[in-house]
C-alpha cells in the first residue's frame, strides 16, 4: 500500500516501515521457512508498485498469485492485522490489480517464445545439463550457424544444424575446434528430453517482445498502474533446470535490450523470483560470472530484482550481498544446520538495540518479518521488527473459468497465441539436401548412348561435346 508515495510494508513499533521506490531498484530479498508470509509479502511489494505505475513480473509456482485478478475479502483477521499495523479498517481498499498471465507451455497464459538464436549457447548448454565438452561444441554450432547464414529459430533448426556439423565434423573441426560425434550424439539426446518436457512449445516464434512486459494500465480516472505479468510456473517448476534457465534468460534479455537509466524516481520493472535458489543450482562458473554481473548492472537500467527463498543462504554471497532490501520471515532453528543458517541470516541486518536479531528470527510470528531497506542514501536501514500488511487483492488461487476469462479478455489476446514456422536452419539445410538429391538423381540418370537419326551416340562430359541434342526434356553433350 502507498503512503506519501513510499511502499508501507508494515508496521514496527517504531511506526509504518517504508521501503523507498528510488530504491527498489538495489534489488531485494523476501526469505523464510515454508508457510511464514513469503508470498504475501510478494504480494504487497508487488501490489504497492503496480499502484506506483511500475509493471511487475511474478513467477507463480503454487498459483496463490492468481488471485490478484480480484479484489481481497474482508476479514476479522484482516481487520485486527489492519488495526495491529496502524491502518484503519474501514478505510482500506480491497481491489483487484491488472493482471496478464503468461505460460510457457501455453495453457495457463499467453504463450512465451524465444528463439534458440536468443536463448544462445551459454544458456542452452544449462538448459540441456551439457558438459564443458558438449557446451564447446554447443558454441561452434552457433558460430557455424552465423557464418553460414542458418537462423536457429525452433528445436528443428537445431537438430537439423546438429545433424550438419555431424556429417561434416572433419571440416569444422579444422576450423573451429573438435566436433565429436559423441558429443554431437549426446546433445542430440538432450535435445530429444527437452523436446519430450515441452521445450519444443518453448523454442520458436512470434518471440516474445520484452516491451510487453513493461506495459502500464490507464484508471478511469487518469492515473496509471502498472501491469501485474504473472508467469504460471506450476508445470515449468517440474523441470526446475528450464524454469531457472528460462528465468535466467529474461534477466539477460531485459538487460541486453534496456538502454542505460541512472538514477530514477521509481523502478521500470521489478521482478520477483520465487525458488529463487533454483537459479544457481548446477551453473558453469561462465554462467554464474554472468548472471552475476547482470545482477549487478541491470539496476542502472531501472530493473529490480527480488529474489524469494527459504534459506538466505541458499544465495551465493555475491549475489546476497547486491540485494539491499530486506523482508526476512520466520526461519526455524532446529537443527545445527539450521541454527548456523539464522546466524547467516541475523547478521546481514545492522542490529537494533531494541532486540536480539538471531532470537527474532526464530520467533517471528506468519505475517510478521525482520524488515530492513535502504535509506535515501542507499544505506541499509536498522532493522526492525514488522507486522506486515494484508494485501489488497485475494489471497489464494482462482477457479480455471477465472483465469481463462481473463487470458481471453487481456489486451494481448492473439498477439502471441499462434506460433508461426517461418525458414529457418531446418527448413534450409532441407532444401539444400533436396537439391542435392536432384542433382546426384540427375548424374547418375544420365544415359550412356543415345540414338540420334539411327546412329547409337555416346553421351560424355559438356567439354568433349561434338554437339547437343534434346532428351527426356534436357540437352546432353554427345560425341
Ligand atoms: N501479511 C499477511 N497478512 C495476512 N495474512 C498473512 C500475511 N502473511 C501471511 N499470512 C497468512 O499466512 C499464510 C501463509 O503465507 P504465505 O503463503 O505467504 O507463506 P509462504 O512463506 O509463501 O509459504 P510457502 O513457503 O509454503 O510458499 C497465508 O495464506 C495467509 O493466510
Ligand atoms: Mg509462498
Amino acid at each position: 500500500m502507498l503512503q506519501d508515495n513510499r511502499i508501507w510494508v508494515g508496521t514496527s513499533a517504531g511506526g509504518p516501515v517504508h521501503l523507498l521506490p528510488a530504491m527498489a531498484n538495489r534489488h531485494g530479498l523476501i526469505a523464510g521457512a515454508t508457510g511464514t508470509g513469503k508470498t504475501v509479502s510478494l504480494k504487497v511489494l508487488a501490489e504497492s508498485f503496480s499502484d506506483l505505475g511500475v509493471p511487475v513480473f511474478l513467477s507463480d509456482i503454487k498459483s496463490d498469485l492468481s488471485g490478484m485478478v480480484k479484489p481481497g475479502v474482508r476479514s476479522d483477521s484482516l481487520d485486527k492485522r489492519l488495526r495491529g499495523c496502524g491502518a484503519d479498517p474501514e478505510a482500506f481498499a480491497y481491489k483487484a490489480y491488472p493482471t496478464v498471465f503468461w505460460d510457457v507451455y501455453a495453457e495457463q497464459g499467453h504463450p512465451i517464445r524465444a528463439t534458440v538464436e536468443q536463448m544462445g549457447p551459454l544458456l542452452l548448454s544449462r538448459m540441456l545439463s551439457l558438459n564443458e565438452t558438449q557446451s564447446g561444441v554447443m558454441n561452434i554450432l552457433f558460430r557455424v550457424a552465423r557464418a553460414e547464414g542458418y537462423a536457429l529459430r525452433d528445436l528443428q533448426d537445431l537438430k537439423a544444424m546438429l545433424v550438419h556439423i555431424g556429417e561434416n565434423a572433419k571440416e569444422y573441426t579444422l576450423t573451429y575446434g573438435n566436433v565429436s560425434s559423441a558429443s554431437v550424439g549426446a546433445i542430440q539426446r538432450a535435445v530429444a528430453i527437452l523436446e519430450d518436457q515441452g521445450g519444443d512449445t518453448f523454442f520458436g516464434e512470434p518471440a516474445l517482445d520484452i516491451g510487453d512486459w513493461l506495459r502500464v494500465a490507464q484508471n478511469e480516472d487518469g492515473t496509471e498502474q502498472g501491469v501485474i505479468n504473472i508467469l504460471s510456473a506450476d508445470r515449468l517448476f517440474n523441470n526446475p533446470t528450464m524454469y531457472s534457465t528460462f528465468l535466467l534468460w529474461m534477466l539477460t534479455s531485459l538487460y541486453d535490450r534496456l538502454p542505460e537509466r541512472g538514477d530514477a524516481k521509481k523502478p521500470l520493472i521489478v521482478f520477483f523470483f520465487d525458488e529463487a535458489h533454483l537459479l544457481f543450482n548446477n551453473c558453469s562458473r561462465a554462467l554464474m560470472e554472468k548472471i552475476e554481473q547482470v545482477v549487478r548492472l541491470i539496476r542502472s537500467k531501472g530493473v529490480g530484482v527480488y529474489f524469494i527463498t527459504q534459506n538466505p543462504a541458499d544465495i551465493p554471497m555475491t549475489i546476497l550481498g547486491q540485494l539491499g532490501n530486506r523482508i526476512q520471515h520466520a526461519l526455524r532453528a532446529y537443527t545445527p544446520l539450521d541454527q548456523k543458517a539464522v546466524k547467516v541470516a541475523a547478521q546481514t541486518f545492522r542490529t537494533n538495540p531494541a532486540f536480539d536479531t538471531e532470537e527474532a528470527i526464530t520467533t517471528l510470528k506468519t505475517g510478521e518479518a525482520l524488515v530492513s531497506f535502504l535509506d535515501e542514501h542507499g544505506a541499509p536501514g536498522i532493522v526492525e521488527r514488522a507486522t506486515i500488511l494484508p494485501p489488497q487483492s485475494f489471497m489464494g488461487a482462482i477457479a480455471a473459468e477465472e483465469r481463462e476469462q481473463c487470458i481471453a479478455e487481456s489486451p494481448l489476446y492473439g498477439v502471441y497465441e499462434e506460433a508461426v514456422d517461418s525458414e529457418g536452419a531446418f527448413e534450409k539445410l532441407s532444401a539444400q539436401k533436396k537439391a542435392q538429391e536432384a542433382a546426384q538423381a540427375q548424374t547418375t540418370q544420365a544415359p550412356r548412348f543415345l540414338l540420334v537419326n539411327g546412329v547409337l551416340r555416346q553421351v560424355v562430359p559438356v567439354e568433349q561435346a561434338r554437339e547437343f541434342v534434346q532428351y527426356n526434356g534436357n540437352l546432353w553433350p554427345i560425341l
